[in-house]
Parts: C-alpha cells; sequence; structure tokens
C-alpha cells in the first residue's frame, strides 16, 4: 500500500480518522460521531502526532457543540477539559481545544445554535490548511540552514518517530523539511529510527519515505552511536509535542538520546515546529508532563507478548531534549539558534 491517504475528514456530519494503529498493511477508517469517540481516538492512538491532535480536538468541540441539545458555554467547557485529559504531552491538544472555547465566548451570547455551529466548523476546516503553508515556510528555513553548512552536497538525514501527513494533515514538520529538500534535489538517503514500542518511524514514517519515494533505511535506536561514529548522518529533524520557554522540548523518547549522541559526533540536530506547539507559560521543560502509557507495549510488540509473563515494564512515551542540545529549533516564524528564553519568546511572538 503506497498512496498518499487523508488521515482526518469531516464530511459536515461526522468525523474520520485513519487508524494509524492499523498502518501501513491496513487501511481502516473509524468516524466519530461525539465526544467520547474522539477522545478514545485519541487516547487509544487511533489518530496521534502533535497537530493531527490538535485537529482532532477541535472536531470533537464541534461534535460537542452539534450534539448539545440547549447549548450552553459550561457544557462546551465541560467537553474541552474532557478532550484535554485524552493525552497529557503535546501541547496541540489543550492549544485548539481553548481556540475553540474562546471562538465561542465571543460568538455565544451573539449567535444561534446553528450559526455557531457553522462558525466552529469553519474555523476547523481552516486550520490545516494554515499547519501546511506553516510547514512550508519552516521547511524552506531550514533548507538554507542546510545549503549554509553543506552547500551542493546531496545530504543525508535523518529522523525518529513520524512527523509528516499521518501526524500533521497535508505537509509535515520534520518530515516536511526532508520532503522539500528531496524536491529540491539534495537528499541522497535517510534514516528513520523505528520508535519502540509503537513503531512510528518503521510503520508511518518508512510508509511516507516510500510514498514520496525517498530513498531510506529504518533504523533501530541503538544504532545512534553506530550512524553517527561512522559519519551516515549529515543532519537530524525531529517534531515536538510541546517546546518551552527556554527551548526545552519533549518528543517521542529516544529523541534526548539521539540528540546527544548528535551532539558529540558534531552533527547538527534540530527540531521543527509550529508555534501552536510552543507553551510559553512552562519556564523549563522539568514542568512538562511526560505521559506514561501501558506496560503491555512495551513487554510485546504488535500485539505479541515478548517478555516473560512475571516482567513489568516503563514506558515514559515522551522524553525532554535540553535545549543545550539543540543545534536551532525551528517555527514558521524562523530559526532559532541561540536559544535563550527572550529569543524564543520574541520568535514565537512573531517580533
Ligand atoms: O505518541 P505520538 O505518536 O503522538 O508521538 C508523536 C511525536 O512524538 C511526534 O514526533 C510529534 O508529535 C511531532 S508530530 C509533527
Amino acid at each position: 500500500m503506497t498512496r498518499k491517504v487523508r488521515p482526518l475528514e469531516w464530511d459536515g456530519e461526522k468525523l474520520t480518522l485513519i487508524d494509524q494503529r492499523k498502518l501501513p498493511h491496513e487501511e481502516v477508517f473509524l468516524s466519530y460521531t461525539d465526544v467520547e469517540g474522539v477522545h478514545s481516538s485519541i487516547k487509544d492512538m487511533v489518530v496521534r502526532g502533535a497537530p493531527l491532535i490538535g485537529f482532532t480536538a477541535l472536531y470533537g468541540m464541534v461534535l460537542a457543540l452539534k450534539n448539545l441539545k440547549s447549548p450552553s458555554l459550561k457544557e462546551m467547557v465541560k467537553a474541552g477539559e474532557f478532550l484535554k485529559t485524552a493525552r497529557p504531552t503535546a501541547v496541540n491538544l489543550a492549544y485548539e481545544v481553548d481556540r475553540a472555547l474562546d471562538l465561542m465566548k465571543d460568538y455565544f451570547e451573539k449567535e444561534s445554535h446553528e450559526d455557531l455551529l457553522k462558525r466552529l466548523i469553519s474555523f476547523s476546516n481552516d486550520q490545516m490548511e494554515l499547519l501546511k503553508q506553516n510547514n512550508l515556510s519552516m521547511a524552506k528555513y531550514a533548507f538554507d540552514e542546510l545549503k549554509s553548512i553543506y552547500g551542493d552536497k546531496k545530504l543525508n538525514l535523518m529522523t525518529l518517530c513520524n512527523t509528516g501527513f499521518l501526524a500533521c494533515g497535508p505537509m509535515g514538520t520534520a518530515l516536511g523539511v526532508i520532503e522539500y529538500a528531496h524536491e529540491q534535489g539534495f537528499v541522497n538517503h535517510v534514516y528513520a529510527s523505528e520508535t519502540r514500542p509503537y513503531l512510528q518511524g518503521g510503520r508511518l514514517t518508512a510508509y511516507e519515505l516510500t510514498v514520496n519515494g525517498i530513498p531510506h533505511s529504518v533504523t533501530v535506536e541503538g544504532a545512534f552511536s553506530y550512524l553517527m561514529k561512522n559519519q551516515l548522518v549529515d543532519a537530524i529533524f525531529i517534531g515536538a509535542d510541546r517546546i518551552v520557554k527556554n527551548g526545552d522540548t519533549a518528543n517521542k523518547v529516544g529523541s534526548s538520546t539521539l540528540a546527544i549522541v548528535a551532539k558529540h559526533y558534531g552533527v547538527p540536530f534540530y527540531t521543527v515546529a509550529p508555534t501552536s506547539t510552543f507553551d510559553l507559560s512552562l519556564e523549563t521543560g522539568a514542568e512538562i508532563e511526560i505521559e506514561l502509557r501501558p506496560e503491555e507495549e512495551v513487554l510485546g510488540a504488535m500485539g505479541q507478548r515478548i517478555c516473560p509473563r512475571e516482567s513489568r515494564a516503563l514506558n515514559p512515551s515522551f522524553d525532554v531534549t535540553d535545549h543545550e542540545h539543540l543545534s536551532g529549533i525551528i517555527c514558521e516564524n524562523g530559526l532559532i539558534k541561540n536559544i535563550t528564553p527572550e529569543n524564543v519568546v520574541k520568535t514565537v511572538e512573531g517580533e
């Protein structure tokens, strides 16, 4: 199966998501008509990836509003708080719910239920297109940076987890950078880290690279040092689930290890994320809540038990890369190379 599927579709009545747990070998679409269903789609990882989780939550708010017999702001706040509990680390979830609530607050008293619903639907529909434009800007900033370091050399790039269209809608963030560099003819090879235990790299990134005809190899997380020591990688791009004021970045577990190894061997390492992934209310990464997922995900693979029945597991889904280990942070407003709280705030606020 090698075609660019749409990960999320709203048809005016229901939200349809591709079940990302089944990719790449099966295309299963699941539809949702209430906020409870949308909550479980995020929690159970039918849908994942920070931006797409945010968009899914927006349609969760649409469904909440649609299903209310006599809409009240209190009920909408309740629905928003419920959605926010689905997964804690990706800030895009809370960000989009709060934007939906802000819109509600502005128009609740002034508009009919029908008009309010139309307004929220049109707001939600616009967001994916907006992200596509932002992601293209990020890809261009990253490309300029690569050219300034490597000139016309064809590059070997690396990524971890999945940050392509399955995680973002039309265009990816870190994987968007790689696709853009490939379109410009500057990619020799891509290494996709498989990303245990959920295998977003091996299943989803490898699938997206295949769809885009980009030569690639999947590696295990244990190969980080081998890759860098043998100079197989020129630059690394990862996404983010939450970037705080000092630049510390939460992303899929393994990101921090990759950044430390990259720094040791002098390989440029960037995080690429839209401004909606920044949380300027937190000062440092120590304040980020890291999601702990079920032990079974680590004790087996693809539904098959691997470890002894007696074994326990620890399954942090994310880790925090200290800003000192990043060569730069790229968002739609630019590339931050000197990562200080002042520069992060200035860039995110577009000054
Ligand atoms: O657990 P997931 O699959 O939701 O984790 C996703 C990641 O860590 C991504 O790298 C991140 O959300 C950025 S998506 C553009």
